[in-house]
């Protein structure tokens, strides 16, 4: 399972990508209107910086006021995937930008009808949102593996690229449901990397070190 990070923040993103583990960046109007940059602007940095998927989401509510966005945000950047809602306005600018050749991320996916239907209108990436299924008392990662299953069953190439995670379980669980990718949000990525036994660990073998040090001073 691929690694992309869900934040509009540059520095978070410099942050992450440095540890050599992202393969994408996801954003949404929220996290861009958080970020408090201009949307073209901060999607052609992180996109200069990660040179990977970088999902911009259209704003458009209609099919074709989200096509033209969809043609002119693919404009900024090789790396830019068009994410589009998962309404019939969606799908239909999904299948146009597809067949156009631009890669699409659809979002907001709540059940595996919905997945299949955004397969069937070709897009690349599937979108559906562990966290929020999990808030209204269902089970998010249960949705991911019936989706992944399903395109299994069906050949479909469309990627389960699991959102909405909120904790470092929902990407360990993601991984076992076979999502192709995890969006992780930066602080599921600082708790991810975070042990008390590796901290405990290091400290003691640099006391060793320096322990070692001193002796091999001493025997000079
Ligand atoms: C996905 O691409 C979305 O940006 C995101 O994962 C939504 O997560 P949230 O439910 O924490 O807002």
């Amino acid at each position: 399972m691929k690694f992309f990070i869900d934040t509009a923040v540059v520095d978070e993103i410099r942050e992450i990508h440095a540890w050599g583990v992202l393969a994408g960046v996801t954003t949404n109007p929220s996290l861009v209107v958080a970020s408090g940059r201009d949307f073209k602007e901060v999607v052609q940095e992180i996109a200069q910086l990660v040179q990977g998927p970088t999902s911009a989401e259209v704003t458009a509510l209609d099919a074709e006021g989200m096509i033209n966005e969809g043609r002119e945000v693919a404009t900024w950047s090789e790396h830019v995937i068009v994410k589009l809602p998962l309404t019939p306005a969606g799908l239909q600018a999904c299948k146009v930008l597809t067949s156009e050749g631009i890669k699409t991320n659809v979002t907001l996916c709540f059940n595996v009808p919905q997945a299949l239907l955004a397969a069937r209108a070709g897009a690349t990436y599937i979108s559906p949102f562990a966290g929020r299924v999990d808030d209204i008392g269902w089970d998010g990662i249960e949705l991911i593996r019936q989706i992944k299953e399903a395109y299994v069953m069906g050949d479909i190439q469309t990627q389960v690229l699991a959102a909405s995670v909120r904790h470092p379980q929902h990407v360990v669980q993601s991984a076992l449901a076979g999502a192709d990718v995890a969006t992780i949000p930066y602080k599921v990525f600082k708790q991810m990397i975070k042990h008390p036994l590796t901290d405990a660990g290091l400290e003691g073998f640099m006391k060793d070190w320096a322990t070692r040090a001193k002796v091999a001073e001493s025997t000079k």
